[in-house]
């Protein structure tokens, strides 16, 4: 059967990578989670002390990094890999989340990370989540979706995910850390958060996720 590439963009915590994990299992697709490549290079930049302002401590901290992912049976999840070393857990904290924007903003760091995630889709057969996967990775994925969801519903969701890795974070902390993540990511000069002319809107504040899963179904459907 013909492999397509499948582009899932929208505001952060609306059900993304939920739906995208879902769907890649039915379709027996890879997939990627480009976010998850973002919180690792900050995670990176943090440790190192990498000055964001200065371009050669950023191309030389870009050339030390190396991001992977691994299937992890336990868990029946992939989780990702910086160096080697599994930085699932530690790249989903709130205080990456509070710093990911603005390292996402520096071209230096979108450059090396689209480029991996090309190489990674160039056969085809992905479910990419992320911001700009259908307006700058594969601007021909065969399927687009751009998803959203009210800001209110995504705290909540977004707060009970943390929950359930025993963090406790107040609703309003992350309610701002949401809207200043989306306010960054769509007004940055590099590629900004925007939904594609060809991508299909999905609202997902009030649907269950196997409604969502159906939705993007439906379109893939009709590529294949
Ligand atoms: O998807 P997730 O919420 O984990 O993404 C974290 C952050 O990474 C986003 O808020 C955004 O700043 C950045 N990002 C990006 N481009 C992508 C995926 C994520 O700029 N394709």
């Amino acid at each position: 059967m013909k492999k397509i590439v499948i582009a899932l963009d929208g505001h952060s915590s609306c059900g993304k990578s939920t739906t995208a994990k879902q769907v890649a299992a039915e379709l027996g697709y890879a997939y990627i989670d480009t976010g998850a490549m973002y919180r690792a290079v900050t995670l990176y930049f943090l440790d190192h002390h990498v000055a964001l302002t200065n371009p050669k401590d950023v191309s030389d901290a870009l050339k030390n990094i190396d991001i992977t992912f691994h299937y992890n049976p336990k868990t029946q999840r992939n989780e990702t890999y910086l160096n080697g070393l599994n930085v699932e857990d530690e790249i989903r904290k709130m205080y990456i989340s509070n710093q990911v924007s603005e390292v996402s903003v520096v071209p230096a760091v979108r450059h090396a990370m689209v480029a991996q995630q090309q190489k990674m889709g160039k056969r085809r057969g992905v479910v990419m989540d992320g911001r700009d996967i259908g307006t700058a990775v594969f601007p021909d994925a065969e399927v687009k979706i751009f998803m959203t969801a009210d800001v209110d519903t995504r705290a909540r969701r977004r707060q009970q995910e943390l929950l359930v890795k025993k963090q406790l974070v107040n609703l309003n902390e992350i309610k701002e850390n949401l809207q200043k993540r989306d306010l960054i990511d769509s007004t940055r000069a590099e590629s900004p958060l925007r939904r594609a002319d060809d991508a299909h809107l999905l609202d997902t504040s009030h649907m269950t996720i196997d409604e969502q899963v159906e939705f993007v179904m439906n379109k893939v459907a009709s590529k294949l």
